[in-house]
C-alpha cells in the first residue's frame, strides 16, 4: 500500500476534525431539538449525554483508526479476532451505508443555505423574481442545489487530506464563530427576544430525563460529533503517531459544544422575535409549525427588518453556513471513498466519482418523496444507526481488542497516560457503561 498522508499539523487536524463536526447539525439540527423538546432542559441532556457517551466512543473511533491506518472494514479487521471477522466486517459496511444515506439528506438541507445564500446575492443585484424561486420549496429547486452542493464535495474530497480538507477548514471557523457572535447580539435587541432567552437558560431538570428527550438528545449527540460511521475513525488514522489522542478528543467536544449553545443563542431568541413580528412559529397544539425549515423561516425574516444591510448579513450567513456543511460534509464523504479507494483498488478520483453518484441518486429519490422519506431516513441514521454502530466500537475495543495493544495505540504521544485519570476510567468505561448506557436509552424510547 503508498504511504499514506496524514495532517500536516496538529492545529490542521483540530480544524479538520472540528469542521466535521461543526455544521447544520449545530446551527439547523440542535436549535429544533431544543424548540421541540423543552429548551433548556434539552440542552441539559445533550450536555451530559456528550460528555458521559459520546466522547468516550468518539476516543474509540480514533484510536481504531489511528491503530489501522485504514478505511473502516479493515479498520475494524485489523482489532478483531477470528470469532468476531464477520461482526467486524458488518459493522465497517453498516457504517459506510450510514455515512452514504446520511450524506444523502445533508446534501439536500446544504443545498437550502446554497439556495438562500444565492437568493440573498441575486436580490442584491435586483433579481428578484430568480431570487423568490430559490426561497421557494420546490422539486426542482431542491434537485439543483442539492446537486451543486456535492458536486462542490467531490472537488474537495478529490484532492485528498492535506490539500482538500485541511486548507479548507483552517480559515472558516473563526469567520463563522464571528458572524455568530454579531448576530446574536443583533437579535437579543429585538422585541420578543427576552422570552426565547428565558426558555433557552431555564431547564427543567424533570424533562431532561424524559425518555424521549434523552432518545432525542443520544442522537444529536451522536450526529453532532459526527460518530457511528467511521468519520472520526477515518480522520483518526491521518493524525501522526506523536499526538496526544484524549486531549485532541477534548478539543473537539468542546469546540462543538461551544457552537451548538452559540448557534441556541441565536435561533431560539430569533424564533421569539420572529414570532413576535408575526411569523407562525408554534400551532395551536404547541408543536412546530415547520421544523425542517425553521431557521429559514426565522433569520429571514428578522434580517429584512435591516434593508439591503439585512441581505448582505443575510447572504453572508447562508453563505458561510454553506461553507460549515461542506466541511462537514466531506468527511462523510471520505467514509465511502476510503473503502473503494483501499479496499476496492480504485483510484481517488474514481472512488469519489462512484461513491458521490451513489449518494446523490439516494437524495433524488428522497427529495421526489419528500414527505415519506426525508424524516425516516434522519430518525433511522442517526437516532438508531450511529449509536448503535457505536456501541459496537465500544464492544469491540472493550472486548475484542487485546488491552496491551489499546495501551500502546493510546501511549503514542503520551507516555504519560498510564498514570492519568483517562486510563483509569476509559478502558472499563467502554467496556460496561456505555454499552448499558446506549441499550438502556435506545430501549426506553421502544419501550
Ligand atoms: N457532525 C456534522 C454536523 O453536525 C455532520 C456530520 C459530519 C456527520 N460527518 C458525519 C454526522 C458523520 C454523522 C456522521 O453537521
Amino acid at each position: 500500500m503508498s504511504p499514506r498522508s496524514e495532517f500536516k499539523s496538529k492545529l490542521g487536524f483540530i480544524l479538520a476534525a472540528s469542521g466535521s463536526a461543526i455544521g447544520l447539525g449545530n446551527i439547523w439540527g440542535f436549535p429544533v431539538q431544543v424548540a421541540e423538546n423543552g429548551g433548556g432542559a434539552f440542552v441539559a441532556s445533550y450536555l451530559a449525554l456528550t460528555f458521559l457517551l459520546a466522547y468516550p466512543v468518539l476516543m474509540a473511533e480514533l484510536v481504531i483508526g489511528r491503530y489501522a491506518r485504514a478505511n473502516t472494514v479493515s479498520g475494524m479487521l485489523a482489532i478483531s479476532g477470528n470469532a468476531t471477522r464477520l461482526i467486524a466486517i458488518v459493522t465497517g459496511y453498516w457504517g459506510i451505508v450510514t455515512a452514504s444515506l446520511i450524506l444523502s439528506f445533508y446534501a439536500i438541507v446544504a443545498g437550502w443555505m446554497f439556495a438562500y445564500g444565492a437568493a440573498a446575492i441575486f436580490q442584491l443585484a435586483g433579481l428578484a423574481e430568480l431570487a423568490q424561486w430559490m426561497r421557494d420549496f420546490s422539486v426542482s429547486r431542491n434537485i439543483i442545489f442539492c446537486a451543486i452542493f456535492m458536486l462542490f464535495t467531490c472537488l474537495i474530497v478529490r484532492s485528498g487530506v492535506s490539500d482538500g480538507i485541511e486548507r479548507w477548514s483552517s480559515w472558516l471557523m473563526p469567520a463563522l464563530i464571528a458572524l455568530i457572535i454579531a448576530l446574536i447580539v443583533y437579535i437579543a435587541t429585538l422585541e420578543g427576544a427576552a422570552q426565547g432567552w428565558q426558555v433557552y437558560m431555564q431547564p427543567d431538570f424533570a424533562r431532561s430525563l424524559q425518555p424521549e428527550v434523552m432518545f432525542d438528545a443520544l442522537g444529536q449527540a451522536f450526529f453532532s460529533l459526527s460518530l457511528g460511521v467511521g468519520t472520526m475513525m477515518i480522520y483518526g488514522s491521518y493524525v501522526s503517531k506523536n499526538e496526544n489522542l484524549p486531549r485532541l478528543g477534548v478539543g473537539i467536544v468542546l469546540m462543538d459544544i461551544a457552537i451548538a449553545i452559540l448557534a441556541g443563542m441565536l435561533i431560539i431568541p430569533a424564533m421569539y422575535a420572529a414570532a413576535h413580528s408575526g411569523v407562525e412559529i408554534y400551532n395551536a397544539s404547541g408543536s412546530l409549525v415547520n421544523s425542517d425549515g425553521l431557521i429559514f423561516a426565522v433569520l429571514p425574516a428578522l434580517f429584512d427588518n435591516l434593508g439591503t444591510v439585512g441581505i448582505v448579513v443575510s447572504a453572508f450567513f447562508f453563505v458561510m453556513m454553506s461553507l460549515a456543511a461542506l466541511t462537514s460534509s466531506i468527511s462523510m464523504l471520505e467514509v465511502p471513498v476510503a473503502y473503494f479507494h483501499e479496499q476496492q483498488s480504485m483510484s481517488r478520483r474514481l472512488a469519489v466519482s462512484v461513491s458521490a453518484i451513489i449518494i446523490f441518486i439516494i437524495s433524488l429519490l428522497i427529495i421526489a418523496n419528500f414527505d415519506q422519506f426525508f424524516g425516516m431516513v434522519i430518525s433511522f441514521t442517526t437516532r438508531y444507526s450511529e449509536p448503535l454502530i457505536g456501541l459496537l466500537y465500544c464492544l469491540f475495543v472493550g472486548w475484542v481488542w487485546h488491552r496491551n495493544k489499546v495501551l500502546q495505540e493510546l501511549k503514542c504521544g503520551n507516555p504519560a497516560l498510564e498514570q492519568g485519570l483517562f486510563w483509569k476510567l476509559w478502558p472499563s468505561y467502554v467496556k460496561y457503561v456505555c454499552p448499558l448506557l446506549i441499550l438502556l436509552v435506545l430501549w426506553q424510547s421502544v419501550a
